[in-house]
């Protein structure tokens, strides 16, 4: 398969993602043209197949850390690559001819940061060599792990795409994915010439905070363009104090997860706020997950940016976006759809792009983002 692929300039790849928010899983079908190195992507299909209900339950409880036995855990195993496979064959039908590889990130239940000299610790269930099986396509997965072992904290991983994809001339740049966890990759001018200053980290809660208190206050899935919180008034002091925890102010390179942003943590931050209405708790953890945005990039980034690009499910928040706008002026803030690519298959791309790239035998994380000590082939493929 290596071979097959070496010499080629355009090949068909799938990309399957999910992440923490555990809505579905994001597939994109999409054409990878490689020309003396210079990569371009053309999504052809993309589409969030959603998790059947049991199944998202399930995944939502081991992430909380609930006790199953291990055969449980394999179950659920091959249950997530299944419905992996069947979004890949599912978008397969839109394109002409079969895909030469799948890259399938699989479903995150537990992300452990390395500490001090203490090795993290990942796991993305959804099994690739199942996913091979039934879709009988190259399938490359786990792509977290060698990161890890490198000593990086094996995320944020979709900055290779953007390095690749949206490095300037002149501007400085900042990819900013708002999925269940907020991610960042920074990217002064000419980054694909220099990807050592390219840096990244995980940056806050993302999605996470918010969907769970909507579930809970509100009995929906998520706030649909933010329409609930741009009903109420956020309290910036229970804000200001949030944004002192320890997560916040850690120094890059980081990473974090529904270990930290976990149903205890939001009845920690309800019972905070119960001087609050309803409404107004979704404007307060709304604005606490753009300010938290905000306040990173004043921290952490040694410029500034000059636009701000947008991916994930949180660019379809309207009043977010409208938040981040006026919080991080005078910087442009925009979806990455603006510049070309869409920003719900943003995620899906970047692993089709990092499957790809492991059958190329090339490197997939950045040490400068992770904290890796090298870099490293990202991914097991199975055939
Ligand atoms: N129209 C919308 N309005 C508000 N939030 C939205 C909208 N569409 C998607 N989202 C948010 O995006 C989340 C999914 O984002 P996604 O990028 O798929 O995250 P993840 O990578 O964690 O799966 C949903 O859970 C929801 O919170
Ligand atoms: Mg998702």
């Amino acid at each position: 398969m290596i071979n097959s692929l070496s010499g080629r300039t355009k090949i068909l790849a799938i990309g399957l993602m999910s992440g923490t928010s555990v809505d579905g899983i994001d597939a994109a079908l999409v054409e990878i043209c490689d020309r003396h190195n210079h990569l371009e992507t053309n999504l052809i299909a993309g589409y969030t197949y959603p998790y059947p209900a049991d199944l998202r339950a399930e995944i939502l409880a081991v992430c909380a850390g609930e006790a199953r036995s291990l055969q449980q855990i394999c179950e659920l195993d091959d249950r997530i690559a299944e419905s992996f496979a069947q979004a890949a064959i599912a978008i397969m039908e839109k394109g002409v001819k079969k895909p030469d590889l799948i890259g399938s990130h699989g479903q995150t239940v537990f992300h452990r940061p390395p500490v001090a000299k203490k090795m993290g610790y990942t796991v993305q269930l959804g099994r690739g060599a199942l996913i091979a099986k039934l879709t009988r396509i190259t399938t490359v997965s786990d792509f977290r792990v060698a990161d890890i072992e490198a000593g990086g904290q094996g995320a944020p991983l979709v900055s290779m795409l953007d390095v690749l994809m949206f490095s300037d001339p002149t501007k400085y740049r900042v990819c900013q994915n708002i999925g269940g966890i907020s991610n960042l990759t920074y990217l002064p001018p000419n980054s694909i010439e220099n990807k050592a200053q390219v840096f990244g980290f995980d940056n806050g809660t993302g999605n996470v905070l918010m969907d769970m208190a909507t579930q809970k206050l509100f009995g929906e899935s998520f706030d649909r363009d933010g329409a609930i919180a741009q009903q109420g008034k956020p309290d910036l002091n229970l804000i200001n104090n949030w944004l002192k925890q320890e997560f916040f102010i850690t120094t890059p390179p980081k990473s974090t997860g529904r270990e930290l942003f976990s149903p205890d943590y939001l009845a920690a931050r309800l019972a905070e706020c119960q001087h609050l209405s309803n409404y107004d708790i979704l404007a307060t953890l709304t604005e606490f997950t753009a300010m938290a945005i905000a306040k990173s990039y004043r921290d952490f980034l040694p410029v500034f940016p000059n636009e701000v690009l947008i991916g994930g499910g949180g660019g379809s928040n309207g009043y977010l976006m409208e938040r981040l706008q006026d919080l991080l002026a005078p910087a442009i803030v925009k979806r990455t759809d603006d510049f070309g690519m869409s920003s719900d298959s943003k995620e899906a791309i970047a692993f089709a792009v990092l499957g790809y790239l492991r059958l190329n035998g090339r490197a997939g994380n950045l040490p400068s983002v992770t904290g890796a000590k090298r870099s490293v082939l990202l991914g097991e493929i199975y055939t």
